[in-house]
């Protein structure tokens, strides 16, 4: 495992995620234990949880687990936004519900700060103002060491660093959008934006709820029972099946596998090598049920893809460009800009 700066903070994370959504859900606790234990003894310390993940019992799995460990050898993240409780101010980013929200997450993971809390995504009816305010004291306090964002457009986040720069606020340190060989819409903003301004980027679901590890295809009437699309497809939530069954989901499987037997590897671990490689990833956030499929998704360590396997998976999954991404490349621009100032000579 290797360690990657968190942005440009003076925090390293672990070059992989632990995700945490599963805890307390498919993922029984003593299950979670012994997947948490395997993780750090392969080098990982960086936790991604929620306040609302499993109705806080994901929080709960990893705070039991931290307290029987040295806290300071980690780094914790979670996130505030979604509804987590029952009154109408449970839910948002309004001052009153992050103060609560925070104090509730401290408790269920039993630690007296949290290393980044994370908007989970915008807040249309609170100013922005409030929303940076109030991450702010909870880091003035010593509550929180940074702050991030999840899920927002690059205008949002971007504008969220203007408004911490005129207040003096502390400003987003990471975004974790969702990025994977399925999801490459993520490269057209928020990737050169973070670049551009140093941000930490935390891709979730990193297999597309497990798309990507090649377990599903073309011909399936439905996604099998024991997997996270085939469980939420026979409960009736057939859009997360819906969504994924359509031509380009299996162009880019089909690549992935060809890729994958052709380098003697999983079609997970060559996913998640795809995204390690890409420009502005700090560390993708793992998502595993189960022991199995920690061991082999941490397979994506210590090996690259050459250059002829990235080009084919990249070939495969390109989206239609459109507008204004079509328009010359930034590259091409400078020297356009400069033939034109020769010509002024
Ligand atoms: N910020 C956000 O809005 C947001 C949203 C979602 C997730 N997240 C974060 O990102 C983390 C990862 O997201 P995710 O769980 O969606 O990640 P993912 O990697 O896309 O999907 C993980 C799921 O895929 C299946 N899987 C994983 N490895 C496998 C393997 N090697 N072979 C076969 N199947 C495999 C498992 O589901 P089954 O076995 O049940 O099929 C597993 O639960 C979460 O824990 C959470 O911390 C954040």
């Amino acid at each position: 495992m290797e360690y990657r700066k968190l942005g440009n903070t003076g925090t390293l994370i672990s070059e992989l995620c632990l995700g945490t959504m599963t805890f307390g859900g498919q993922t029984s606790e003593s299950d979670a234990r012994k997947i948490m234990d395997r993780f750090v003894e392969e080098g990982g310390m960086f936790f991604d949880t929620a306040n609302v993940y499993t109705g806080g019992k994901s929080e709960e799995i990893l705070g039991n687990w931290l307290h029987d460990h040295d806290r300071d050898d980690f780094v914790v993240a979670t996130k505030v936004r979604f509804q987590s409780g029952n009154s109408k101010n449970s839910v948002g980013l309004g001052r009153k519900h992050i103060l609560k929200s925070v104090e509730e997450s401290m408790r269920r993971l039993r630690t007296d700060y949290i290393d980044l809390l994370q908007i989970h995504a915008w807040d249309p009816l609170t100013p922005l103002e409030e929303t940076l305010e109030a991450l702010n004291a909870l880091v003035e306090k010593g509550l929180v060491r940074y702050i991030g964002a999840s899920n927002l457009r690059a205008w949002q986040f971007e504008k969220a660093l203007g408004v911490s720069k005129d207040r003096g606020l502390e400003s987003f340190v990471s975004i974790q959008p969702q990025y994977n060989l399925l999801s490459r819409s993520t490269e057209n903003e928020i990737i050169p934006m973070a670049i551009h301004e140093n941000i930490a980027v935390l891709p979730w679901s990193p297999l597309k709820s497990g798309v990507l590890s090649g377990k599903y295809s073309k011909d399936m009437k439905a996604p099998p029972e024991g997997t996270r699309l085939g469980d939420s497809y026979k409960s009736g939530a057939r859009f997360s099946w819906e969504m994924n069954n359509n031509d380009y989901t299996w162009k880019v499987v089909n690549e992935l596998t060809k890729v994958a037997r052709k380098v003697g590897k999983t079609n997970s671990q060559v996913a998640l090598n795809w995204l390690l490689s890409r420009k502005g990833v700090t560390s993708p956030i793992l998502g595993v049920r189960t022991m199995e499929q920690l061991m082999d998704n941490l397979g994506c360590l210590g090996w690259k893809l050459s250059g002829e396997d990235m080009k084919e998976l990249n070939e495969a999954s390109r989206l239609y460009v459109t507008y204004p991404y079509d328009l010359w490349s930034e590259n091409q621009q400078r020297r356009q800009r400069l033939e034109d100032l020769d010509e002024m000579d």
